[in-house]
């Protein structure tokens, strides 16, 4: 009788509908939030040194997300062709983080150190010379374009007030570490250092 009462009257069902579902969400995300694996750095994650932060920006900006992902799942395909699968803790200083939808070109979460940086360096500025069959576009303004040091600066203020644990001479330094580096500079940087913490264990 009571069922039937919730059956004809759409909006209470609506409500209730809403109710279960809240429930459901979050009896799996409160968990998460407490859980150290999720929220403690893997061994050897430290936030971004400003040249990196820098460079990652720059991956964001040109969209390299949309072909690349940066996450390996815990499948044997993908751990014997790109290396140990990605747990929580290499992210937690990721902000927004990475992860992708879409692999056009290959995985990036262990690319670091797999090839040189004047490989990167030439690949970015023309892939085909590398990579004949390529169909990654070129990069090429990255080589004429400065990181800017003051804005370096003010983005890790911002993440400290988010909880990156930044010195105040960490960031004190940043514009000079960020001194006429370019952006092709910082890519390389911040790709050369992906995965390596956990592909080191
Ligand atoms: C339109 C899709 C597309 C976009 C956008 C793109 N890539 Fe690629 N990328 C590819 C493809 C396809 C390959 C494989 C062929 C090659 O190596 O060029 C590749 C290969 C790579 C590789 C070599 C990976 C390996 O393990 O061999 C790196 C590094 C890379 N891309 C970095 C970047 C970066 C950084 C950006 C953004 C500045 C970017 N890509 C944007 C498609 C793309």
């Amino acid at each position: 009788m009571k069922h039937e009462t919730i059956e004809k009257n759409v909006n209470l069902m609506a409500i209730l509908i809403v109710v279960v579902i809240s429930i459901g969400g979050l009896v799996e995300i409160v968990p998460l939030m407490a859980s150290s694996d999720a929220n403690e750095p893997y061994p050897g994650i430290e936030p971004y040194p400003p040249v990196e932060l820098a460079g990652r920006d720059v991956y964001v900006r040109e969209g390299c997300y949309v072909c690349h992902s940066q996450q390996i799942r815990p499948f044997r395909s993908e751990t014997e062709r790109y290396g140990p699968y990605s747990v929580a803790g290499e992210f937690v200083y990721d902000r927004p983080f990475q992860f992708g939808s879409k692999r056009t070109g290959p995985d990036l979460a262990r690319v670091g150190g797999r090839y040189s940086d004047d490989w990167h360096r030439l690949h970015l500025l023309r892939p085909q010379d590398l990579v004949p069959d390529s169909n990654m576009p070129a990069f090429p303004w990255l080589a004429d374009a400065v990181v800017d040091g003051e804005l370096v600066e003010r983005k890790m203020r911002a993440l400290r007030t988010l909880g990156d644990p930044y010195t105040d001479e960490q960031i004190a330094g940043a514009a000079a570490a960020v001194e006429g580096v370019t952006e092709l500079d910082a890519l390389v940087a911040y790709l050369q250092n992906l995965g390596t913490a956990r592909a080191a264990r």
